[in-house]
């Protein structure tokens, strides 16, 4: 490959001059420490920087070391983590800290295999500790910098089989100079310039020599594979009330969507629409009671699909008239920043509905 035209010192100075002031971060030549780094990237994975902000400064109010938050009991973290959603990072989260407080005295490895080791961490994760908190030179190429790079030299092969060839242009054009800076320049010129609908080309030092803009084609940029129709899935979530406010609570499975999360008792939401019986769901209660199904259905979207839930309420009057719950939960007062996003919209619905107490 021949030397391609990128003006990564004019990218770092456009950093200088617009480049966002975060929380995890610093300005070379100072470094971040990698707790920090770490914990945001594992965060933002998926998730927006705006809602990150927020529970990266409770976590490490909370959590001010990886020893606090190795210390930390596995269902604070995730009562932390709700609402963040992909909870699966939150339980490899905690085991990484565990890992990293126990057997490396509260040291973050450095290396690209130690670091690929600890739970939760990919090569893209790896590589963005290691250059952003250790100033080392390593490839580090997330969705944003595939946007610009894609469009930049007009990558043509769709994702993911592209990702090879963008890391080749990727390690052609790193600078030497400010190795940690570098990925987040080109992460916040690709947020606040190149962004994947109504590209600021105008504003953008680099289109002169941009192969999608002289080509008219900026936002065929990513190219990404054909995309499959989101299905939606149906199922029930029963919400049991006791005059003393309580509810009735399962820890859902490790496994799994929402793995470890505290929840309400609910049917799997693997059926598809069409294949729904709401009759035969209501057997799915986890114990014989007065339930009630509400006319309104709550709505969440998931990555790989939507889920519409309906929502059976039981007004009870105490815990202990339940004959034996089908399924292991608790009886307590909800937190609603305890749960995940669908669950506290089930919550919302229910509250919405009138208790038999209230009524009467
Ligand atoms: N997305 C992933 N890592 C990021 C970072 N360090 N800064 C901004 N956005 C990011």
């Amino acid at each position: 490959m021949t030397k391609p035209v990128f003006a990564s010192a004019e990218l770092l100075s456009w950093y200088d001059r617009h480049g966002r002031n975060l929380p995890w971060r610093r300005r070379w030549p100072e470094l971040a420490p990698a707790y920090h780094v770490w914990l945001s990237e594992i965060m933002l994975q998926q998730t927006l920087v705006s809602t990150v902000i927020p529970y990266f400064l409770d976590f490490i109010s909370r959590w001010p070391r990886i020893e606090d938050l190795a210390d930390a009991p596995l269902d604070d973290v995730l009562a932390a983590w709700a609402g963040l959603g992909y909870y699966a990072r939150a339980r490899n989260l905690h085991k990484a800290a565990k890992v990293v407080a126990e057997e490396n005295g509260g040291h973050f490895p450095q290396t690209d295999d130690e670091l690929r080791a600890l739970p939760g961490v990919g090569p893209y994760t790896a590589g963005a500790i290691g250059t952003i908190a250790f100033g080392q030179r390593r490839v580090v190429v997330d969705g944003n910098i595939e946007r610009v790079m894609a469009r930049f030299f007009g990558i043509s092969t769709p994702l993911p089989a592209a990702k090879a060839e963008i890391g080749r242009y990727y390690a052609a054009i790193m600078p030497d100079e400010r190795p940690s800076d570098f990925p987040q320049a080109l992460m916040d010129f690709a947020n606040a310039v190149c962004t994947p609908k109504g590209a600021n080309c105008r504003l953008c030092p680099f289109a002169s020599h941009c192969t999608a803009f002289a080509a008219g084609t900026v936002e065929a940029f990513p190219v990404k594979p054909a995309k499959k129709a989101r299905e939606t899935r149906r199922g029930i979530a029963f919400v049991a009330r006791a005059r003393s406010g309580e509810v009735f609570l399962v820890r859902r499975q490790d496994s799994g969507m929402l793995g470890g999360m505290l929840a309400f008792p609910s049917t799997g939401w693997a059926t598809r629409s069409e294949d729904f019986d709401s009759e035969a769901a209501l057997d799915a209660a986890p114990f014989l009671a007065a339930w009630r199904r509400l006319d309104h259905r709550v709505q969440h979207v998931f990555t790989h699909f939507a889920v519409e839930m309906e929502v059976a309420v039981a007004d009870i009057s105490m815990p202990a008239d339940v004959a034996r719950p089908a399924i292991a939960g608790d009886w307590k007062l909800v937190r609603p920043e305890d749960l995940p996003s669908l669950m506290r919209k089930v919550w919302k619905a229910a509250k919405k509905a009138t208790t038999e107490w209230e009524g009467a």
